[in-house]
């Protein structure tokens, strides 16, 4: 039997001989990153510099303050991960950067810094699909990892069901007609008046709360593989203007559970439909501690493989950047230097 990696070898353009040490590079929205992985699964180095700080006083990401400390800081961050890694510029195979979807000047400041090493380094660029790499970021650490499975990619700008049939390739089973996962827990947050980013403190703030307090809506949960957020995000709005007194604990860990359980359902159900050997969970979401738990409950009961990242490779990252670049570089070769930045960039192939 020929399996999904195989059959991806089959289609190898482009030869990497191991060790092949790829940079990565990740500047799509406020974290400025860079790491080595060799041969796409061992990470060598990862340095992640957060702009949460600088952002956190206007309630969200500033594109503009984006680009200007992603110029600042992306050099040094390179730097350090090329020390870390023990390798100069020209030892590294490839430099593969994010190139889409996220803020265009955010984005253009590693896309142009990425062909500007490889240029200098005389090795190929790679670009790389935002989201994809997300999915890659659990193939970091499950270098085993066999299709089919179903992803669910959850982050503050995408909701996706996708069933990846092999590497590299994929089926869109659903989406979110509305507001992301990662976006709802944002605007919870703030309704609570939490700080932003809302995820991690709607995350923190419901450990102490009763999940059974309010029964918040779970939109469109028991038909087809689509979501819905935007409403729930109306109910708690609601019930906090009714019950102004209420805790605010017991509205995080309630509007928490509504969420986990309409993703949870449809995963398991997805898995099920495909007949996948394991769910994936990807994206800043999957940082979530109710919903890794879930996740993880799920697939012991339905007899499939969890594939849950550790929490500091859910959230953006180089590593999950350079790993993709590998298996890009290898399946379509060099991306042209005159390929650009596309910040609407959609989920390969679909
Ligand atoms: O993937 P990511 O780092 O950036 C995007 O590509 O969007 O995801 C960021 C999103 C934000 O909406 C943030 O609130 C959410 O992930 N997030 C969480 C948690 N950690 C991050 N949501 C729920 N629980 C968490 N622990
Ligand atoms: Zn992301």
């Amino acid at each position: 039997m020929t399996t999904a990696s195989e059959a991806a070898e089959d289609r190898v353009t482009f030869s990497t001989a191991s060790p092949f040490p790829i940079l990565g590079i990740e500047t799509s929205c406020d974290e400025t990153a860079a790491a080595v992985v060799i041969d796409g699964t061992r990470v060598a180095s990862s340095v992640v510099s957060s702009q949460v700080d600088l952002h956190a006083r206007f309630g969200g990401v500033v594109p503009e303050v984006a680009s200007r400390a992603h110029l600042d800081l992306l050099g040094p961050v390179v730097a350090e991960t090329l020390v870390e890694a023990g390798l100069t510029g020209p030892d590294v195979g490839a430099v593969a950067a994010t190139v889409g979807p996220g803020l265009v000047g955010a984005l253009l400041v590693g896309v142009s810094a990425a062909k500007a090493y490889a240029l200098a380094w005389g090795v190929p660029f790679v670009g790389v699909n935002h989201l994809e790499a997300h999915l890659y970021a659990a193939f970091l650490e499950e270098p085993d990892l066999e299709p089919p499975l179903v992803l669910l990619l959850v982050s503050g700008g995408h909701t996706l069901l996708v069933a990846m049939e092999g590497h590299l390739r994929y089926r869109l089973l659903g989406g979110t007609i509305d507001d992301a996962a990662g976006e709802a827990f944002d605007k919870v947050a703030r309704l609570l008046g939490l700080p932003y980013p809302g995820g991690p403190a709607i995350d923190r703030l419901a450990m102490n709360g009763d999940p059974e307090a309010v029964r918040f809506p779970r939109a469109m949960r028991d038909e087809g593989y689509d979501f819905s957020f935007s409403g729930i995000k109306t109910s708690v709005l609601t019930y906090l203007r009714k019950h102004p007194d209420v805790a605010a604990a017991d509205v995080a860990a309630s509007f928490q559970e509504a969420v986990v359980d309409v993703l949870v359902t449809k995963a398991r159900r997805a898995a099920r439909e495909v007949g996948a050997t394991g769910i994936c969970l990807a994206g800043g979401v999957a940082a979530n501690s109710v919903l890794r738990e879930r996740v993880l409950d799920a697939c012991i009961a339905d007899g499939l493989r969890p594939f849950v990242p550790n929490r500091t490779m859910c959230t953006d990252n180089a590593a999950m950047v350079a790993a993709t670049g590998w298996w890009r570089l290898r399946h379509d070769g060099p991306t042209p230097l005159s390929a650009g930045a596309d910040p609407g960039l959609h989920f390969p192939g679909l």
